[in-house]
């Protein structure tokens, strides 16, 4: 019959030096100070990118589009448009458009090319005389109206000018739905 032996193993002692107790407070200190120091570079960033929005002044620029002559009367055309105050990062989502009708000799009209719905783009419908959003059926009259569909407001105006003979668009950051009251 094998007999076996317990072997006891002594539990470690808390020291009971106060060298050793200031030495253990001391480092505890520190990783607190540490994990502090880490928190507050890797956290200030992601505060900076929250806030920052709140404090941008919003650009507007007046944008030539085009001659008087280069539009006829009573046509809607879509005409570039650069968000004036775009993100760093927002690339080619920075170029976009608006609806641009001649209505009189001098007088102009521009309407935000996003559905006041989702921001999905409209389009002209020429022979209806209508703007759609292909989104989720949103239906405009020829003045930016509802006309039927979820959309809430009516489309975004630009402020429209004539200079000299070139026609300017007022453009504003793109408007977007959370922005509309
Ligand atoms: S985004 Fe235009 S109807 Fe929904």
């Amino acid at each position: 019959m094998n007999e076996t032996k317990s072997t006891s193993h002594a539990l470690p002692v808390a020291p009971d030096n106060p060298a050793d107790l200031s030495r253990r407070g001391f480092f505890e200190k520190l990783c607190l100070a540490l994990g502090g120091v880490c928190g507050a570079i890797l956290g200030l960033p992601l505060v900076g990118f929250i806030v920052a929005p709140l404090f941008r002044k919003a650009r507007e620029d007046w944008i030539t589009v085009g001659k008087v002559n280069d539009f006829a009367l009573g046509k809607t055309v879509s005409v570039p448009l650069e968000d004036p105050s775009p993100l760093p990062w927002a690339g080619i989502t920075a170029k976009s458009a608006a609806w641009l009708r001649r209505e009189t000799d001098q007088g102009f009209i521009a309407f935000s090319v996003n559905c006041t719905h989702l921001g999905c783009p409209i389009r002209w419908m020429e022979g209806a005389e209508l703007f759609m959003c292909p989104c989720h059926g949103g239906v405009y009259y020829k003045d930016g109206t509802v006309a039927a569909g979820p959309p809430p407001h009516p489309l975004v105006r630009y402020e429209v000018r004539v200079e000299n003979g070139d026609v300017k668009i007022k453009s504003i950051a793109v408007p977007i739905t959370t922005t509309l009251s």
